[in-house]
């Protein structure tokens, strides 16, 4: 993963960048610090897309993310499906809850109109297909959802990356997530290879010393939403010898105040708001 640690180094020059539509970047944000930065699309690059379909991720691609984001259920054949939902009903013309449905069932719907017509037919992806389609063209962050529906998902997933090779460090860039730690601590404890993220939802309560130093017993990240990022919480997590990618951004003004905190990644559903590869616009 890239860090951000020495991007305040002395000597960087802030430059302004011109965005499409005419919009200026935060002046303080420098363009080497958005290189450096991690940017995770979101669910795919989901302001643009279906969320979590091969039409999003590959948009992300597109657009030059570092990684996709992408939501895990399972099948009532025990298929690992990517969806966000526990239920097909808001991202497809289906309806009923993921774990009744068969994947045969699964694979029928239609995961794009929801979003836009010009997405009609879009599948609902399986995790094996995400990995053989974007290894080596994107790096690659899994959620998993509501593990407790799903007894022995972390087992599927640990053998869906093993059967690809995709468990050694530095093949390629992999890292699994959740809200639910224990999941994670027993993912880690089948796959201590792969990266393991620990998500958590806002909190008044902040992130203690001690939830911290239990973190880092099996977790390589602590990704809070965003809302709760501050300095001192960038600078505990890195303290502790752990990076942060924060969720989610969907304006500029979250984007510019995340990358000046210095955290290593942020999780967007609109990849050019984190990096607008000016660049490659101009040419
Ligand atoms: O990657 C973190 C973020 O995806 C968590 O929230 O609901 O979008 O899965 P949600
Ligand atoms: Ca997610």
């Amino acid at each position: 993963m890239k860090r951000l640690l020495l991007s305040c180094a002395m000597g960087v020059m802030s430059v302004t960048m011109l965005l499409p539509g005419g919009a200026q970047a935060n002046e303080g944000v420098t363009e080497k610090e958005r290189k450096q930065m991690t940017t995770v699309a979101h669910r795919g690059a989901s302001g643009y897309a279906p969320e979590n379909t091969m039409a999003a991720f590959d948009k992300a691609v597109d657009m030059k993310a570092e990684m996709i984001e992408l939501d895990l259920q399972m099948s009532e054949d025990g298929e690992l499906v990517v969806i966000h939902d526990t239920t097909v009903d808001r991202t497809t013309d289906g309806s009923g809850a993921v774990e009744d449905l068969t994947y045969e069932a699964m694979r029928e719907l239609d995961a794009g109109s929801f979003f836009d017509e010009e997405f009609a037919g879009e599948p609902i992806p399986t995790l094996g297909e995400v990995l053989d389609e974007y290894r080596g063209k994107i790096g690659i962050l899994i959620e998993i959802k509501s593990p407790s529906l799903y007894p022995g998902i972390e087992q599927k997933v640990a053998d869906e990356l093993t059967a690809r090779n995709l468990h050694r460090p530095n093949n390629d860039k992999i890292m699994v997530q959740s809200f639910d730690h224990d999941s994670m601590k027993t993912f880690h404890s089948i796959l201590p290879s792969v990266p393991v993220g620990v998500l958590l939802s806002y909190s008044d309560d902040g992130i203690s010393d001690e939830q911290l130093s239990e973190f880092k017993e099996y977790a390589e990240a602590v990704n809070p939403a965003k809302d709760m990022m501050d300095e001192e919480l960038v600078e505990r997590i890195h303290n502790e010898g752990m990076e942060t990618y924060p969720w989610t951004v969907r304006d500029r003004e979250s984007a510019d105040y995340l990358l000046e905190l210095g955290v290593d990644g942020i999780i967007t559903d609109y990849p050019d708001y984190v990096d607008p590869h000016p660049a490659d616009e101009a040419a």
